[in-house]
């Protein structure tokens, strides 16, 4: 048996990955460990959550005396933990640098002491900045160029682990990817806020003119490329996960209202993000000589996440009723 601990593994990436390796790995067991915050929701993992491979911990990654306890035994780390949301970290930026910086150290040093076997962070291509639409994707190479006060520290967790590879020689490997999309996204991102909005007949907010620009990676597609640079990538590496599945604002909006035969003025533009970042795009070539592929495009990952959201209405109802849910959109939306 191999002992896997992955954090944030209740939110919405980590909870795929935890499913997708109790299903691709019998010897393989799963300790989760997360805080649960708004964010965290053990309901996304009711299916494996009887599994006697599977256990749950609730708990922070900044907490080094818990995670040097958990960490005993474990021959592999994977940490999803972070906080998430862009436009949060600009309302204020406290907990992202707690978790999305110190976390990962905490996580890293506990990882040195008990001498685990590979240790893989989730980092994303926001670490880069942000690309003119005339500019090549972003390779490995590029330099680390963080914009927003989300992925400031999330460059530092992502080159932290390269400095404890370097350092110590730490069995380190990155990953960075762009956006996700799928099942169980929380409905603060852009696509499940916006499918959920039309179910109800409300408005997509559309920041600015809606033309920046982002990568659509279906969540399944990301978890396999996960899967693969922890087994086999280059110790010291990072790895971009992109898949060339580009869109604008507009044409997002308009494919959920299409999908869900909904009227084209259901879009509403308001207030711009401020500091914006306008594209990303990844040159994916690295991971492709891994072996790894995306399997859904733009139209198929759409289309997969609608219907899931259509299908299973009381797990985005009962967050989108509740007061913390409420209060978030009220701050982030009535004024723009
Ligand atoms: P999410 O917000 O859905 O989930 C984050 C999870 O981490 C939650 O379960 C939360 O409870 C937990 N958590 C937060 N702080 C913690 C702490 N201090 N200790 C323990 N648990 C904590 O996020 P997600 O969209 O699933 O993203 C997962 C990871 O992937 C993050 O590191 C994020 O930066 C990265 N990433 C996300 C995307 C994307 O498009 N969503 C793309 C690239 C990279
Ligand atoms: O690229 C990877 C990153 O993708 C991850 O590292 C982050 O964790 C993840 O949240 C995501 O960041 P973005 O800022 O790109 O995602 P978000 O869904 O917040 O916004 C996507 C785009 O949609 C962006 O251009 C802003 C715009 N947007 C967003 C919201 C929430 C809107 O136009 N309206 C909205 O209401």
């Amino acid at each position: 048996m191999k002992t896997m601990l992955v954090t944030g593994g209740a939110g919405f990436i980590g909870s795929h990955f935890v499913r997708h390796i109790l299903n691709t790995y019998e010897d393989y067991k799963v300790i989760n460990l997360d805080k649960l915050t708004y964010a965290g929701n053990p309901e996304n993992l009711s299916d494996v959550a009887d599994s006697p491979r599977y256990e749950f911990v609730t708990g922070d990654i900044c907490n080094a005396e818990l995670v040097n306890y958990l960490m005993q035994g474990v021959d592999l780390v994977a940490n999803f933990a972070a906080e998430s949301h862009v436009d949060r970290s600009i309302m204020g930026a406290e907990e992202f640098m707690r978790s999305n910086a110190l976390g990962v150290y905490t996580l890293l040093a506990a990882a040195r002491e008990h001498e685990v076997e590979r240790f893989l962070q989730v980092s994303t291509d926001e670490v880069y900045g942000s690309l003119e639409e005339d500019e090549d994707p972003w390779t490995e190479e590029s330099p680390i160029s963080p914009r927003n006060p989300y992925s400031v520290p999330k460059a530092a967790g992502d080159q932290m682990a390269r400095a404890f590879a370097i350092t110590y020689g730490l069995p380190v490997v990155i990953t960075r990817a762009s956006n996700n999309i799928g099942p169980f996204q929380y409905p603060e991102k852009r696509v499940p806020i916006y499918i959920t909005n039309a179910l109800d007949d409300l408005p997509l907010p559309v920041y600015g003119a809606g033309v920046a620009i982002r990568d659509h990676l279906y969540v399944t597609d990301h978890c396999e490329a996960i899967d693969l640079v922890l087994h086999q990538g280059v110790v010291g590496e990072a790895y971009n996960v992109g898949s060339e599945n580009e869109a604008d604002g507009l044409t997002v909006a308009k494919k959920i209202l299409e999908y869900l035969e909904k009227p084209g003025d259901l879009i509403q533009h308001v207030a711009d993000r401020p500091g914006h970042d306008m594209r990303y795009a990844m040159n994916a070539t690295k991971i492709q000589s891994l072996g790894w592929k995306p399997k859904f495009d733009f139209d198929e990952a759409m289309r997969l996440t609608v219907e899931w959201y259509l299908g299973n209405e009381a797990w985005w109802r009962n967050i989108r009723e509740s007061a913390s849910y409420r209060e978030y959109y009220e701050k982030q939306y009535s004024n723009r």
